[in-house]
């Protein structure tokens, strides 16, 4: 494990003694105005950016800046939190250009994303589909390496394999060799799809082959399942996605947590409170900074992701009923408004 932490020390967010919580990428949920209110909460190290999928194409600058507007200030958000860049694809050239574009302008880290599961994606070889050819992963992966300035850092994504979780071990320890920076490691196959469970005790065996880090990520929704997860996996890095739009403070639970040894969880009523004015401000910024059509649509799709939470379901249900069917931005402001 000697050299991990020598390797980091371009992007001091890996320390031997810090817990490292970062925001997991969601496509076509996880925007900029998302990142931007979630991250007005401490406790968020780093975010990743939606993908950007890669085919023959090198893309035009201002692709870049929709997926991440961030660039435009360095990768570094609002609230002074890192974005990194995440590209997705297998014709390691092409991401090459596309990820030295990014770096252009701005970017600091490239993520490489081998876990998306989607057919559109695997069925042209890209996302999780890779899992089945780690040569072809070595290839991107060192290409980028090889290529790229040195101050730049490459991180992937992937999952615990295509169809079985008995490669992942390899996978990994290939992503290591070609010269990745650190791995996040989604606990599933994609057969696996999202059902739960997250298969967390993979993560010893698949630390166990590299020396990079290596951050947890699956089915981390509540303060509870953070200390099981820890437990199991030995480990001080997560990522956290769905159960960030459940609970946003679950970032600041975990962090009091490792200062106190408190276990501290907001009460159902009033993590409902906090939450419903976080969505009521992500609306007002997707409103300021998209079409009132994309601000409505995804102010539904976040309240419709707290109806899948135990602890807040019960309060934001008579509140996505009504809202579902509104689809004109006043009426939808004063509905949310009243609630
Ligand atoms: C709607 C949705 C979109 C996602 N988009 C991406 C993506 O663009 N890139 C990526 O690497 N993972 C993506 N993921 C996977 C998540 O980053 C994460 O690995 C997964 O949700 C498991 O973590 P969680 O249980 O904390 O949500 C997506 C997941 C969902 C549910």
């Amino acid at each position: 494990m000697s050299n991990t932490f020598l390797r980091m020390n371009s992007l001091n967010i890996f320390n031997k003694n810090k817990t490292v919580l970062a925001l997991a990428p969601m496509d076509g949920v996880l925007d900029y105005n998302m990142r931007e209110v979630l991250t007005q909460i401490l406790g968020i190290d780093f975010c990743v950016s939606e993908f950007l999928r890669v085919t023959n194409t090198l893309y035009p600058d201002k692709v870049f800046y929709e997926v991440s507007p961030e660039l435009k200030t360095q990768g570094i958000n609002l609230n002074n939190v890192p974005v990194f860049f995440q590209l997705l694809g297998s014709d390691s050239e092409m991401i090459y250009k596309n990820a030295q574009r990014a770096i252009s302008l701005g970017a600091k880290v490239i993520d490489l994303n081998f876990g998306c599961p989607a057919k559109v994606v695997n069925n042209h070889n890209g996302g999780a589909a890779l899992l089945k050819s780690p040569n072809e992963i070595y290839k991107i992966i060192n290409k980028l390496k090889v290529s790229l300035p040195s101050n730049i850092t490459i991180s992937a994504k992937m999952r615990l394999g295509y169809e079985t979780p008995n490669h992942s071990v390899d996978i990994a320890k290939g992503m290591n060799d070609a010269g990745i920076d650190w791995i996040t490691v989604h606990c599933r196959t994609k057969l696996n799809g999202y059902k739960p469970p997250a298969f967390w005790e993979w993560i010893p065996k698949i630390k166990r082959g590299i020396n990079v880090p290596i951050i947890v990520n699956g089915d981390i929704f509540t303060l509870n399942d953070y200390i099981e997860c820890k437990k199991i996996t030995e480990n001080q890095n997560f990522m956290i996605g769905r159960g960030a739009l459940y609970n946003p403070f679950i970032f600041h639970e975990i962090r009091n947590y490792e200062n106190t040894g408190i276990i501290e969880q907001l009460e159902p009523e009033i993590l409902f409170t906090q939450l419903k004015k976080m969505i009521f401000n992500f609306y007002l910024k997707a409103l300021e900074n998209e079409n009132s059509q994309y601000a409505i649509s995804r102010t539904k799709q976040w309240l419709k992701f707290t109806l899948s939470s135990n602890k807040v379901c019960k309060y934001f249900l008579p509140i996505f009923e009504t809202i579902k069917i509104i689809n004109s931005s006043d009426e939808f402001k004063s509905k949310l408004d009243l609630f």
